[in-house]
């Protein structure tokens, strides 16, 4: 079941008289449960990939369906009330809450829906499990700034998980890790797509986090370098385009 299905995506940014094209013709189908890596220099349109994707930006040209429904179609209202259902965010720089603790900063999404709220004292269980999870438990009254960068980043791999979003997107979430702690987490997101289901797309420029990925996708000035069919679409796969 296709999850995410861009096809022909093109971003152009202007700035002034220019224009900087970012995507040029993005295909690209991610099927539920994936764990695809994005894979790119500086530049290459990583970022701009994963906020068309999450529904923070739009696209000059091209379609996109997100769980088979068109996202152009939809108001801005209506598009960031898919985001908030469907889409966890994990960035490079973190973005927690600095005056929030642990437990504060993990369930504030929920606390931002509109709509029915949980109950608190279910919501501060689940809060505590994802916290496990994570190996944080021995943390949860901890702020940000008394954690190290792995756990601000465990802490937001807990966040984008607590609306139990069918997709997450990281931005280069190892970019600001050491190498040994980039493995980690790493592999602490293939354990939550493999025991969760979750699908993950990840962008990273650093090539040594490959040998985890199931599958890459290339990407060079904002275009998907070719994979070899079938191949591309088993889950499982590694692709290595040249
Ligand atoms: N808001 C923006 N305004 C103008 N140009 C942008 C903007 N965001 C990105 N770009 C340009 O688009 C290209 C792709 O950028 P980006 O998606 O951020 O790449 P990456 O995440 O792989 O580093 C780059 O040339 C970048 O300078
Ligand atoms: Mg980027």
């Amino acid at each position: 079941m296709n999850l995410v299905e861009l096809r022909g995506i093109t971003k152009d940014y202007r700035l002034g008289r220019t224009t900087v094209t970012a995507l040029r013709g993005v295909d690209l189908v991610i099927q539920k449960g994936e764990f695809t890596v994005v894979m790119g220099p500086s530049g290459s349109g990583k970022s701009t990939l994963l906020n068309i994707i999450g529904c923070l930006d739009q696209p000059t040209a091209g379609s996109y369906l997100l769980d088979g429904v068109p996202v152009g179609e939809r108001d801005f209202d209506k598009l960031a009330e898919v985001r908030n259902r469907k889409i966890g965010f994990i960035f490079q720089l973190f973005n927690l809450i600095p005056v929030l603790d642990v437990i504060e900063n993990i369930e504030f999404p929920c606390l931002m829906r509109k709509g029915e709220r949980e109950p608190a004292s279910s919501l501060r269980r689940r809060v505590e499990e994802l916290a496990g999870d994570v190996g944080l438990t021995p943390f949860l009254k901890h702020k940000p700034d008394e954690l190290s960068g792995g756990q601000r980043q465990r802490v937001a791999i807990a966040r984008a998980l607590i609306t139990r979003p069918e997709l997450v997107l990281a931005d280069e979430p190892t970019a600001n890790l050491d190498s040994a702690t980039s493995e980690q987490i790493i592999e602490l997101m293939l354990k939550l797509n493999q025991e969760k289901g979750v699908t993950f797309v990840f962008s990273t420029h650093d090539p040594r986090v490959m040998h985890h990925a199931r599958r890459v996708v290339h990407i060079a000035d904002g275009k998907i370098a070719p994979q070899a069919d079938g191949e591309a679409r088993s889950p499982g796969a590694v692709t290595r385009a040249v």
